[in-house]
């Protein structure tokens, strides 16, 4: 079935006219925003939720969300993994009430952080970790410490991945040849004298990258999230593991949003050595914090090379990394929320989405696939489950995406606002799920009327 432009795009605009009435409040907040945010919003990416102008937030607690205007929402989207834990676990606006009380931040460890780094080395058997605000950060340190200790320039990265602003992640392919990322802005010098990248899956291309013997670290998702989801083919991860060491590059497993595979991440679920470990967004139930981790023997080569009075200005820091409160959020996350009983039920719903958002396309006969890694679901608008990035980027539809987006959110749902995933937390209910999938069902259905 194709689906005709035309219809697609007068079917948008309806979407378009409904939403605008239904939120008076959020498009006044937008237009009083214009004189005093950047482009009308606290982030720029903001802008790019499905609607003239996003919705405002009024409360959110665990699955739910209101809007200024006074709609309910059930949010797919959690922060786009920032909130996977639920918005305001109880646990964590405990455990944070507390710590607001007894300082916030004091340039001092509490007792909090062994908590966390006893727990995170339990989870994914990596003895020594340290703390920044966010995950982008813990890459790009954890990037800093590669190239100090092999004192090789280069990192390898994935065709579309996303690991945060770093700077070096920003490049891509353009006919096999790495250059700047589509919509880099300000590149600090052209990406190609800092990375490598390879398609995902792609073992020789990958070797051919190594050999070179200049690439300090690859900086990877176990499986990539930020193109749509693709897994890694049943032993890339052990055959690239074995690359990397024959070429001496380290290995670092960023598992910010991958930790939706389980309480222990891809690392443990399918047994990957990476030799530096980074865990973002939802480790502080949304608080901001984020971890890194590495191995003993990273520790004792990075160790071997920090002096005790260069130790604050070596380009490894921030003022309130490793601050109290975010380590009082994230020991709450990770012994109550984050737990192997929680994700049991994620998964479970995660899957009856994926069933759900099958049995719809098919219903209409759409070439559509749908994948799953853990309590993260994802529809991706081509047949076969892509194996790489450049396959994944090549089947997105702005458009399409756009429609069924605002289609879902003006009825109640909300996705997250980059390609069509939609995650779990503890709270979600299978009603929240299926409202989605009737939602699904209807849209799909108008597009296959034409
Ligand atoms: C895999 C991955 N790593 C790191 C980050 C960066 O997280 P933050 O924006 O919290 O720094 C993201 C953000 O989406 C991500 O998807």
């Amino acid at each position: 079935m194709k689906i005709g432009r035309e219809k697609l795009e007068i079917k948008r605009q309806r979407e378009e006219i409904l939403f605008v009435s239904e939120h008076p409040r959020s498009a006044a907040l937008y237009g009083r925003a214009q004189k005093s945010l950047l482009s009308g919003v606290p982030m720029n990416w903001m802008k790019k939720w499905a609607g003239a102008f996003p919705v405002f937030v009024k409360k959110a607690k665990g699955a739910h969300f209101t809007c200024v205007d006074g709609h309910e929402y059930v949010d797919l989207c959690l922060g786009d993994t920032g909130a996977m834990t639920g918005h305001s676990p109880d646990v964590v606006v405990e455990a944070v009430t507390k710590r607001v009380r007894d300082g916030i931040t004091l340039m001092l460890p509490t007792e909090d952080a062994l908590f966390v780094g006893e727990d995170l080395k339990k989870r994914f058997g990596l003895p020594y970790w340290q703390f920044t605000l966010t995950a982008t950060d813990a890459n790009r340190f954890s990037i800093r410490i590669a190239r100090e200790i092999t004192q090789r320039s280069k990192i390898l990265v994935l065709h579309y991945c996303y690991h945060g602003t770093v700077d070096e992640s920003f490049a891509g392919l353009h006919d096999g040849v790495v250059g700047p990322r589509r919509g880099n802005i300000g590149p600090p010098v052209n990406p190609a004298e800092t990375t490598r990248v390879v398609e995902f899956n792609d073992l020789s291309a990958l070797e051919e990258a190594l050999k070179h013997h200049d690439v300090a670290c690859i900086l990877a998702e176990p499986a990539m999230t930020n193109v749509g989801i693709i897994l890694p083919d049943e032993g890339y991860w052990k055959a690239a593991r074995e690359l990397t060491r024959r070429y001496g590059a380290l290995l670092i497993a960023d598992e910010t949003h991958t930790i939706c595979a389980g309480p222990r991440g891809c690392t443990a679920e399918w047994k990957l050595e990476p030799d530096m470990l980074v865990f973002g967004k939802a480790i502080g139930g949304g608080i901001p914090g984020a971890a890194y981790g590495c191995t003993e023997e990273v520790a004792q080569r990075i160790a071997a090379r920090i002096q005790l009075e260069d130790c604050d200005v070596g380009g490894i820091g921030g003022t309130l990394a490793g601050n109290a409160l975010s380590l009082a959020a994230m020991r709450a996350t990770l012994e109550h929320v984050l737990t192997a009983k929680n994700f049991e039920k994620m998964i479970a719903l995660a899957k009856r989405f994926n069933e759900g958002v099958s049995s719809a396309i098919q219903g209409v006969g759409l070439p559509w696939n749908v994948q799953r890694l853990g309590c993260r679901a994802e529809y991706t608008f081509c047949e076969k489950a892509p194996r790489n990035g450049g396959e994944s980027a090549a089947a997105a539809d702005f458009e399409l995406e756009r429609f069924l987006h605002l289609y879902a959110l003006n009825r109640g749902v909300l996705l997250t606002p980059f390609h069509n995933m939609a995650l779990m937390c503890p709270e979600t209910t299978e009603g929240d799920i299926d409202r989605h999938t009737v939602l699904f069902r209807e849209a799909v259905g108008e597009l296959a009327k034409g």
